[in-house]
């Protein structure tokens, strides 16, 4: 049926040199901009380096592969960020390339507010805290705003713990079963929750979750 061998040969190899310029044009993946105003970096920064750079033989305060110690805030402004210029800053061109970490373990929405907090000015201590009234407990109000500093790792088909924390049913689930206030308490038997030394819930947020629960966890 197809004679002309050659013709779907050439085909074929433009089929590839296309698909591979395509792949590599994907490289430099399109990330969110997170409002730098949102960003707290002991809470949403400091965990990432301290999962993914800061182990022992990597970037812990004692290897420092590369001269580079990033185990906390100061140790991570002495070399590789430049305040307010990802594209200038090593520790990013490196994670943007791909060659870091070495297992490419960061998520789009990581290496999204990885970039947002140095564009923002790579600070500490900014917007941490949290608003918060303890006689608002309503799902809505009170109670998935809580879930928003666990949805990066609590969310979708990999969530951790296969424990989602995205949406009512997910959070109802280990409400009752006792897991949630288990993790958030550090109960015995239970994964400390937030992990990688990330701050405590307030007891202010621990009181809405506990009057959430007493009412019966309503989706309201
Ligand atoms: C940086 C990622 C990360 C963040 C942020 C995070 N978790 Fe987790 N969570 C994990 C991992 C990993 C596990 C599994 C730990 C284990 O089994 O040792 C887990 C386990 C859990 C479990 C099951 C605990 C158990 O022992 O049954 C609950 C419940 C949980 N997390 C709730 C939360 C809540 C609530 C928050 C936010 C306040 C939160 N997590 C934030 C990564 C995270």
């Amino acid at each position: 049926m197809f004679k002309n061998k050659t013709f779907f040969g050439t085909l074929l190899l433009f089929g590839i040199v296309f698909t591979s310029l395509f792949l590599g044009a994907c490289k430099h993946e399109n990330l969110e901009i997170i409002n730098g105003d949102s960003i707290c970096f002991e809470r949403d920064i400091l965990p990432i380096f301290v999962s993914n750079c800061a182990m022992s033989g990597c970037h812990d305060a004692t290897t420092q592969a590369d001269e580079y110690d990033l185990s906390n805030y100061n140790a991570i402004m002495k070399k590789g960020i430049s305040p307010g210029n990802p594209d200038d800053s090593e520790i990013w061109e490196v994670i943007v390339e791909g060659e870091m970490p070495p297992n490419g373990s960061l998520t789009r929405e990581q290496k999204s507010y990885l970039k947002s907090w140095i564009a923002a000015g790579a600070k500490n201590g900014t917007n941490c805290v949290v608003q918060c009234d303890s006689n608002v407990y309503t799902y809505s109000g009170a109670i998935s705003k809580i879930m928003s500093n666990c949805t990066g790792c609590h969310s979708g088909a990999n969530a951790s713990a296969q424990v989602d924390l995205s949406n009512h049913a997910g959070v109802q689930t280990v409400a009752l079963n006792g897991r949630l206030m288990g993790s958030l308490l550090s109960k015995v038997g239970y994964a400390s929750m937030p992990p990688y030394g990330s701050p405590r819930l307030t007891p202010c947020q621990i009181t809405q979750l506990n009057k959430w629960i007493g009412n019966g966890c309503k989706n309201d």
